[in-house]
């Protein structure tokens, strides 16, 4: 991945400059780095905070042959390879929060977006964006973000560097795909459930079909949340956002 690799000073979001490349017909694994966005996204509509020099603002073409319904696991496998990618290069004590931000100590370093393009229910082509607050100052945040953000450098105390996490992420983001391909959801799953600081938790789910609340139990074959509610019941979770208490 990245040997096709776009670098941009400025740019609204890494996510329309990759999808001009897929409608291009560019291979998978071609990236887009910019180092600042002037219109961030983040999932649920909302927006992604990304000033320049100081995070890595990505996004990555996948053309996976893959069911509609299994692109929750490239969600889960993207969030892998960025968690163990950040551990690698920082230190730091990084863990996923269900589906995929990587967080330290409880606030978020990282948020991933991946959108899937879809044509007679085939997925055509993934955009996996991935959004890294590498070397923040407590000062840089506004006041919004302050208690939910952190970066590396404020975990670490110590500046990372940008080029190196980015070719990390990269490399991880690029095996861990092909031992997908090859092996299929279970190898990632494992990881995933290994890394994650949500297993094992009092939840809340906050999705368009309502609030669930319950125990997160692991994940299903195709990449699903399993949660037991407290009646025992288990509920599959696909899309949504969690919450717990500390
Ligand atoms: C989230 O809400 O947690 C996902 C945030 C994803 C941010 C990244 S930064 C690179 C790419 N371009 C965007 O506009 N968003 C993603």
């Amino acid at each position: 991945f990245g040997r096709k690799a776009v670098f941009l000073a400025s740019t609204l979001s890494t996510q329309g400059d990759v999808l001009k490349l897929a409608e291009q017909g560019q291979a998978e694994g071609a990236v887009v780095i910019a180092e600042e966005q002037t219109g961030g996204r983040g999932r649920f509509g909302r927006q992604w905070f990304s000033p320049p020099g100081k995070g890595i603002w990505m996004s990555v073409l996948l053309r996976p042959d893959l069911p509609l319904q299994h692109t929750p696991q490239l969600t889960l496998l993207t969030g892998v390879a960025v968690c163990r990618a950040v551990r690698a290069c920082s230190g730091a004590d990084a863990g996923i929060k269900w589906p995929n931000d990587v967080l330290i100590d409880g606030r978020k370093v990282c948020g991933i977006l991946l959108e899937s393009t879809v044509e007679d229910h085939e997925v055509r082509y993934c955009i996996a964006g991935i959004g890294v607050d590498v070397n923040f100052d407590p000062e840089d945040y506004p006041e919004d973000l302050t208690t939910i953000a952190t970066s590396l450098k404020m975990e670490t105390g110590q500046s990372v560097d940008r080029t190196k996490l980015t070719a990390a992420i990269l490399t991880e983001l690029e095996q861990l795909y092909f031992l997908y391909q090859k092996e299929g959801f279970g190898v990632i799953s494992a990881l995933w459930e290994a890394l994650s600081v949500s297993m094992n938790r009092e939840i809340t789910v906050t999705n368009p079909h309502g609030v669930i609340e319950g125990k997160a139990i692991g994940l299903d074959p195709s990449g699903a949340l399993v949660v037991e509610k407290r009646d025992g019941e288990h509920t599959l979770i696909i899309s949504g956002e969690i919450s717990w208490k500390s």
